[in-house]
């Protein structure tokens, strides 16, 4: 599974890069304003910074909602950097630019998928990514996780190749069960990966071997 990083705070991102594991990072309009950015100049500027970070795919999403917009928006963004995946919205002219980037070969992720019907659409027309919202969904008490195992299902009766992507990701066991489930990708805040590191008998054992480590040393120095 693809782990990518669902921020545009670029510390945070270089953070998560030298730990060796990014696959690629997402943002959207609320955790680039979370950081300050604004104005088409510093949007573009930011953009690249964390291409420049980055191995990977870079989910730069469009404000336009409509499709001419979105086409010009998603032009202007894919050639900032060809890390950059389109992200688009679940609606009706979204749909349609999914179609048109898809048939340029310009790399897209379907954004705000609440349901497997929602996704099966983005697929069609042909979407890299799709995007359903598990924390968001946990959290008006929809399972967030059954939506992915249906979703998989889906894609797999079909052999799309559209990438399920778990977003909203907001704790260590989502990703372990995106993971179970075969979830392609999962995006989240550094603070979910950097979670699955603890145990507390990694941190006791660790203890212990270096307390008996020590005590070896003083013993043979005596
Ligand atoms: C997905 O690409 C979104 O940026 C994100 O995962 C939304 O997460 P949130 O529900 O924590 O805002």
């Amino acid at each position: 599974m693809k782990f990518f990083i669902d921020t545009a705070n670029l510390s945070e991102i270089q953070e998560a890069q030298d730990l060796g594991v990014l696959d690629g990072v997402t943002t959207n309009p609320s955790l680039m304003a979370k950081e300050g950015i604004s104005g088409k100049e510093n949007v573009i500027n930011h953009y690249k910074a964390i291409c420049a970070i980055v191995d990977g795919d870079v989910s730069a999403e469009v404000i336009s909602t409509d499709y001419e917009g979105m086409i010009r928006e998603g032009e202007e963004l894919a050639a900032l950097d060809e890390k950059i995946v389109v992200k688009i919205p679940m609606i009706k002219d979204g749909i349609k630019a999914l179609r048109y980037f898809s048939e340029k070969g310009i790399k897209t992720n379907c954004t705000l998928i609440f349901s497997a019907g929602q996704a099966l659409l983005a697929a069609k027309a042909g979407a890299t990514y799709v995007s359903p919202f598990i924390g968001r969904l946990d959290d008006i008490s929809y399972d967030g996780i059954q939506l992915i195992e249906q979703i998989r299902t889906i894609f797999d009766n079909y052999g799309f190749d559209t990438e399920i992507l778990a977003a909203s990701v907001r704790n260590p066991i989502h990703i372990l069960r995106c993971a179970e489930i075969g979830s392609d990708v999962m995006t989240g805040p550094l603070s979910s990966i950097l979670a699955l590191l603890k145990h507390p008998l990694t941190d006791s054992g660790l203890a212990k071997f270096l307390e008996d480590h020590a005590k070896a040393e003083a013993a043979a120095a005596k």
